[in-house]
């Protein structure tokens, strides 16, 4: 790791914002190939500013972390201040750590807060404004991870956000949609409907200022955590949730800890799988999934394509039914990782598996369950010292709770949702709830959020990570098992249809021409059942090969690879 510095040049940083902000292109490059750095994120200019901090000798933690706060500003559905998330990196000496940023619940939350009086879930409390924000924990990773592993300041990587809150920075086309498409929502809140609501609607090249937002994030260069999480900035966080139906107290947010752990790793093939643990299902998921496909390509290297989306199915499915009964808070309760990620239970679980699909409802007895929504951003960074992070964070939905805190331009998470609101009864989703991620004080939601880097002899080889709520593994999964397994380049492995199967609800859903009629019907013919067309992840990802360096973001969304 490279030494601190003390250099604070605010006029020499602000005239690298106005030369990031000059170099927009009129659409987002999707693949980029270097040799020496790259940046994928969700949002164009904050790749910009991961790149601008890696050009000026930074390292990939410290672009990481310019690249989060500047997608606070710039990506305001999930980039954030106000949420939370995880962070996964190989460092250049062979160190592989991760940090659990997640949110908690506040300390007056309870198990049944979003019963109505007849014991019926009201879902709008655990998704729109106070009552649904958990303690946000972006403020306290980031700072833990420049000031562990970082080489710059604070003054430094935060900069770039706050210049482009405070000088404010041009709408791309999907930001101009996604603000107005959330119109109704930002009006049942004032301070939101100041930012986000104006008379005529969004639309693209409208240069868009959050002086509110600059200053909270002035505040947090100054005073580092205690910027966010003590004084002024705090109070006003306490004083809107609550007036919105929050139960905050300033308490739970100086009582907030971003937290190490001790990464999940498994192998595939030749390569090594690191990724992120509990509060967080991904890591372990993750590796079931691909512990399993590959005890399945031994047996049958030579998989037909009907075969091999119902091994991935069947996998699947007996993934998500572990995930939903034992995964949770590690704080809170004890989850058998090791047997779970062990190649024995993978041998087990998958000899289950027939050439018929097994209906649901026979894989587990147990049930127990989740909710989750589909708006998170994941991005990747790589330098040329050899560190790899893979970051994905979140405020749940699109915009959080939709809620702004009076005055300081942060929007708020409804993380709160990710607990399960009602366990052992089917929600309107068809999900049934969970002992293990019911709410108590101070605890973790689970998550599925699965930033991983895959390792080639202990070197990064792939970063990677998407949003997608419940479809992050199995997006993950599939990017890996494209590029390893079947061989695939990494455009292809990243823009290629996917699949997805949750175990709850028992269908496949699928993404246009993921699969074609006739291989729909031969799954149907298995037993399988097709569910929804919808979109599948929004990956960010590099590929380090063959000496190159290849960043690839996701064409579905508007994201942007840059290196050099
Ligand atoms: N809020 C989505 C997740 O954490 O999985």
């Amino acid at each position: 790791m490279r030494q601190k510095s003390s250099y604070s040049n605010k006029i020499f940083l602000l005239v690298l914002f106005f030369l990031i902000a000059g170099t927009i292109h009129s659409q987002p490059q999707k693949v980029c190939v270097a040799s020496k750095a790259m940046v994928v994120s969700a949002e164009e200019l904050a790749t910009k500013v991961g790149v601008q901090i890696l050009k000026k000798g930074g390292n990939a933690i410290d672009a990481a972390v310019a690249v989060g706060f500047a997608l606070a500003v710039t990506y305001p559905t999930a980039g954030n201040i106000g949420g939370g998330g995880f962070l996964v990196a190989h460092l250049g000496d062979g160190r592989n750590i991760s940090i659990d940023f997640r949110e908690t619940a506040p300390k007056k939350s309870f198990r049944n807060m979003y019963l109505d009086s007849s014991g019926n879930f009201v879902q709008e409390k655990s998704l729109l404004g106070g009552l649904a924000v958990g303690v946000p924990g972006t403020v306290a990773g980031l700072i833990l991870a420049l000031e562990k592993y970082g080489s710059m300041s604070l003054t430094q990587v935060i900069q770039p956000a706050i210049n482009l809150a405070e000088y404010g920075f041009p709408l791309s086309v999907s930001n101009a949609k996604m603000f107005n498409e959330n119109r109704k929502y930002f009006q049942k809140f004032e301070s939101s409907s100041k930012l986000f609501v104006k008379e005529n609607e969004f639309k693209e090249g409208d240069i868009f200022y959050q002086k509110d937002l600059a200053k909270t994030l002035n505040n947090i260069q100054e005073l580092g955590i205690k910027g966010f999480y003590e004084g002024e900035v705090a109070q006003k966080l306490v004083k809107c949730i609550n007036q919105n139906g929050g139960i905050f107290q300033l308490e739970d947010l100086t009582a907030y800890k971003a937290i190490e752990r001790d990464i999940i790793k498994g192998n595939f093939l030749d390569y090594e799988i690191i990724s992120m643990p509990p509060p967080s299902s991904g890591g372990i998921a993750l590796v079931q999934i691909l512990n399993m496909m590959e005890l399945i390509h031994e047996k049958n290297p030579n998989l037909d394509e009907l075969e091999y989306y119902h091994s991935l199915i069947e996998v699947l499915k007996l993934v998500y039914a572990e995930r939903a009964a034992h995964l949770g808070d590690p704080d809170f309760i004890d989850i058998p990782t090791e047997k779970l990620i062990s190649k024995m239970y993978a041998k087990y679980q998958s000899n289950r598996i027939t050439n018929q699909a097994t209906p649901s409802k026979e894989i587990q007895s147990k049930l127990k369950d989740f909710f989750e929504s589909e708006e998170t951003t994941h991005y990747s960074v790589l330098d040329e010292f050899g560190n790899a992070v893979s970051v994905t964070y979140t405020l749940n939905s699109g915009f959080g709770s939709k809620l702004i805190a009076e005055g300081t331009g942060v929007l708020l998470n409804n993380e709160m949702d990710d607990f399960s609101a009602k366990p052992g009864v089917p929600n309107q989703f068809g999900l049934v709830g969970s002992e293990a991620n019911s709410i108590e004080p101070h605890k973790r939601m689970l998550s599925s959020m699965t930033p991983t880097i895959v390792l080639k002899e202990n070197k990064p080889y792939l970063i990677v990570g998407t949003p997608g709520g419940s479809t992050i593994i199995t997006v993950v999964a599939q990017v890996i098992l494209n590029k390893l397994l079947l061989k695939e380049d990494i455009e292809t492995s990243v823009f290629k249809p996917r699949v997805h199967h949750q175990w709850l609800p028992d269908q496949i859903d699928i993404e246009t021409d993921s699969i074609s009629e006739e291989l729909s019907s031969k799954l149907v013919e298995r037993g399988h059942k097709i569910g929804r067309k919808r979109l599948l992840g929004l990956v960010e990802a590099i590929l380090i090969e063959d000496g190159k360096i290849i960043g690839v973001s996701d064409k579905r969304g508007s994201g942007h690879a840059e290196g050099y």
